[in-house]
């Protein structure tokens, strides 16, 4: 058997694109590695009626770790004639798995590098280096959700200031996950010698959920006495991660906030091309890039693989396989600060397993 058996979700649209020039790096490094393919996505959802069908959990419950590509998350009630038989006029309504399957796994860490590569053309500004960590199992996305809202729900204090007709989507933070979520941000900013930790929030509107998100982060961060604590209003923040974001280093969020921030660091960075993203857990964890399944260049092989190939290199040090992680991120510097081999984002004309291929010589 392997040393590492890893599940391997390509999913709808570029997703495919992506893994497949992450192979060809992946399969340069001489790790001994099983691939073991696994059906998420759309299409299962038209066929069976499960964009996460439980093979794929047992799957992935039986491998190490998982490298994923994208799914096609729009929630949209579905033509009767793009499903199976079996599922038409049943009312069926979309949602994305990605969500359930970071609870089901537990995996409340989710760790997006955001780094303005040295030549990169795109970079907002040199010099930037940003961490975010969006906790991922809670918040607004915890799927507690009323349409209409049950009558019952009318008789708890505070609901007399809420219409009849009502559409509610219930935030839910709790310490555990509040905690749990900012010690992993303490104690990557401790490993890797970061300076400062920055908590998003809006606790001064949202005082129950932010507030205990905050108060948690003031009581980690006394743990933590060479890192430098700080906080900012999620509004606040935005313009000042494009006024002055040298300032910033690493980013604690709740889930939507954390969502949020993490496109606008990846675009500070070169864009969704290059925002790489590790969902972790205590023992699982799912590897994708930061961006979705871009439908319109789905099957080109036209978009830029590195963030995925970025998030292969995070897969590889979350396994132990440290000198791995480095060839390859090595490699991406030295592709992207050459300039030779460049996707359209970047505009050139390279293609994605151009992309991958000139990764992969450079490993
Ligand atoms: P998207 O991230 O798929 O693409 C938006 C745009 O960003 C693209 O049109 C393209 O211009 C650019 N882009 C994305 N990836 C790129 C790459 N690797 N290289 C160069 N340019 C790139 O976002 P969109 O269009 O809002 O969503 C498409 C679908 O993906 C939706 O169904 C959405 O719900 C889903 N989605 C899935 C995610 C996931 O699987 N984790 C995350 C975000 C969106
Ligand atoms: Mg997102």
């Amino acid at each position: 058997m392997a040393k590492y058996r890893i599940a391997w979700l390509p999913g709808d649209g570029i997703g495919r694109d992506v893994l497949d020039a992450t192979k060809i790096v992946l399969d340069r490094l001489g790790v001994d590695v099983e691939y073991l393919p696994g059906d998420i996505g759309w299409e299962f959802w038209c066929r069976e009626g499960d964009p996460l069908p439980q093979r794929t959990i047992e799957l992935m419950k039986a491998t190490d770790c998982a490298m994923f590509g994208a799914i096609t998350s729009k929630p949209r009630t579905v033509a009767e004639e793009e499903l199976s038989p079996q599922l038409q006029n049943k009312g069926h309504v979309y949602r994305s798995p990605i969500v359930r399957m970071r609870q089901l796994l537990d995996l409340y860490i989710c760790r997006r590098p955001c780094f303005a590569y040295p030549g990169n053309p795109l970079n907002y500004r040199e010099g930037i280096d940003l961490v975010v960590f969006r906790e991922n199992t809670e918040d607004l996305y915890a799927g507690v959700e009323y349409y209409p809202v049950p009558e019952e729900m009318f008789r708890v204090k505070g609901m007399e200031r809420v219409a009849r007709d009502a559409a509610i989507s219930i935030k839910v933070n709790t310490p555990r996950g509040c905690r749990r979520i900012i010690e992993a941000a303490f104690e990557f900013a401790k490993d890797k010698k970061r300076r400062k930790v920055t908590c998003v929030h809006k606790a001064n509107v949202v005082r129950v959920t932010d507030g205990l998100f905050l108060e948690t982060f003031n009581e980690v961060s006394s743990s933590y006495p060479s890192i430098q604590p700080d906080e900012a209003n999620i509004d606040s923040l935005c313009q000042w991660l494009l006024k002055r974001p040298l300032d910033y280093d690493v980013l604690v969020a709740p889930n939507l906030y954390g969502d949020i921030i993490s496109d606008l660091c990846a675009q500070l960075t070169g864009g969704l091309g290059f925002g790489a993203s590790g969902n972790i857990g205590v023992d699982y964890a799912v590897f994708e890039p930061t961006h979705g399944s871009a439908p319109k260049y789905a099957g080109m092989y036209r978009v830029n693989p590195i963030a995925t190939i970025l998030a292969a290199s995070m897969m590889l040090e979350w396994l132990g396989e440290v000198q791995a992680a480095m060839r390859v991120s090595k490699a991406i510097a030295s592709v992207i600060q050459e300039g030779k081999v460049r996707t359209y984002d970047m505009s050139g004309s390279a293609s994605t397993l151009d992309m991958g291929q000139a990764i992969a010589d450079k490993c």
